[in-house]
């Protein structure tokens, strides 16, 4: 077990939000000022970051971040990267922009996409492992613009003359994140990722996925550094929690489950979403996989799909778990996403020693309005 502090990120829900899975009831569309809403909680509750999903269902990661940046201060933003959208060229300006405009607070989550339907939609037609040798010539390209050199390059799928980034990124190097936990994603995240990124599987299956990328790493020559992409669930008590947990199903039906299991398995050629669905296996009588690990929300949520659920101490010694197989950051969530980032600031924070992003606190009136005890830190030092 280790007391250093994880870095604690935030996700900002682009394809829309709500207080119950897989119903209309008290759904929260992805407008932009709403975005903003959980960006500037995020940014003030001390948040290191937050997560920007990509995908047909999803508002744009790259301009969504681009406009939530200037309302934030402190919150860095990790927008996925589709490598078969654009060239490497493009993406490494557009990299750069963001990096500029948000002075340094800018990342990149380079995924490949798992839906071949969707992904036809792109006009993105290679099959699975033939978009990771995609993405390993699109990274070798984009990491060698974004270190300042000018790039020749002819591979298979990708050719370069020339390139050249002339307005630098702010962060040098700035660090590439990575999902996918295939063979060939392995491999790509072992040439070319910094962070490497998983959802949230029990521990000892966690261990094994972290060993296959530390290994393709070291092959290389290289190191690793472990993201965990998990939703929290966190109560003052044991008992709320898992209330809260029972509570954001009560209105999704068998049927709804079935819909999404059925689609997950015959659209997706993802093997992280495999290991996902193979959790809780469409059965919603079986969703603690692993002490207080709840994989509720994969019934009808792609992707990332458990919860750690509990009281403060409960979830933290968890998350300390995840530190100890190598974890540094934890990208988290919780529907909906304004309410549950204050719950997991305010009771989770402390337990796992994060500061908050307050700035300072008040003075002796304190307590005279029914908030707080009266004993702040100033009256104390008085
Ligand atoms: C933390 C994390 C975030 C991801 N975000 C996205 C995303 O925003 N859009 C997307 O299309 N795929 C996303 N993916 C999935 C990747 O596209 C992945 O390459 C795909 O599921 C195929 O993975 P596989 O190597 O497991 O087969 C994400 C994966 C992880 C682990």
């Amino acid at each position: 077990m280790t007391d250093r502090p994880l870095d604690m990120f935030w996700f900002i829900p682009v394809s829309g939000d709500g207080s119950y899975l897989g119903s209309d009831k008290g759904i929260r569309y992805a407008e932009f000022d709403y975005m903003k809403e959980i960006a500037q909680a995020a940014d003030r509750l001390g948040f290191a970051g937050a997560l920007l999903p990509v995908g047909s269902h999803c508002e744009d990661p790259w301009i969504t971040a681009a406009a939530l940046a200037p309302h934030t201060k402190r919150l860095r933003f990790l927008a996925a990267l589709r490598p078969g959208l654009a060239t490497p060229t493009h993406w490494a300006r557009q990299t750069a922009a963001l990096d500029r405009i948000s002075e340094g607070r800018f990342l990149v989550n380079v995924v490949s996409g798992g839906d071949p339907v969707e992904l036809a939609g792109d006009g993105i037609f290679l099959s699975h492992d033939a978009r990771y040798a995609h993405a390993a010539e699109f990274l070798t390209v984009f990491r060698r613009l974004l270190a300042g050199e000018t790039v020749d390059f002819v591979g298979e799928h990708i050719r370069v003359e020339g390139a050249r980034l002339l307005f630098p990124t702010v962060q040098s190097p700035l660090p590439i994140w990575f999902g996918g936990s295939s063979d060939a994603g392995l491999e790509v995240a072992g040439e070319h990722a910094d962070v490497y990124l998983t959802w949230g599987e029990p521990p000892a299956q966690l261990a094994e996925k972290i060993a296959a990328a530390r290994k393709r790493a070291a092959l290389r020559g290289r190191t690793l550094k472990f993201g965990l992409r998990i939703h929290i669930i966190v109560r003052e008590t044991e008992r709320e929690a898992w209330d809260a947990a029972d509570r954001l199903i009560t209105h999704l039906s068998d049927d709804a489950i079935a819909a999404a299991q059925r689609k997950f398995a015959l659209e997706s050629d993802s093997i992280g979403q495999k290991r996902m669905s193979a959790l809780h296996g469409g059965r919603r009588d079986r969703l603690e996989i692993a002490p207080n690990l709840w994989a509720g929300v994969g019934l009808v949520r792609r992707g990332a799909g458990t919860a750690l659920v509990g009281d403060p101490e409960t979830v933290a010694a968890r998350l300390r778990e995840y530190q100890a197989l190598g974890i540094d950051t934890v990208i988290a969530s919780g529907y909906p996403h304004l309410e549950e980032a204050y719950k997991v600031a305010e009771l989770l924070f402390p337990a796992l020693g994060i500061e908050s992003g307050r700035k300072w606190s008040h003075g002796t009136a304190v307590g005279e309005y029914g908030v707080g005890s009266g004993a702040s830190p100033r009256a104390a030092a008085e």
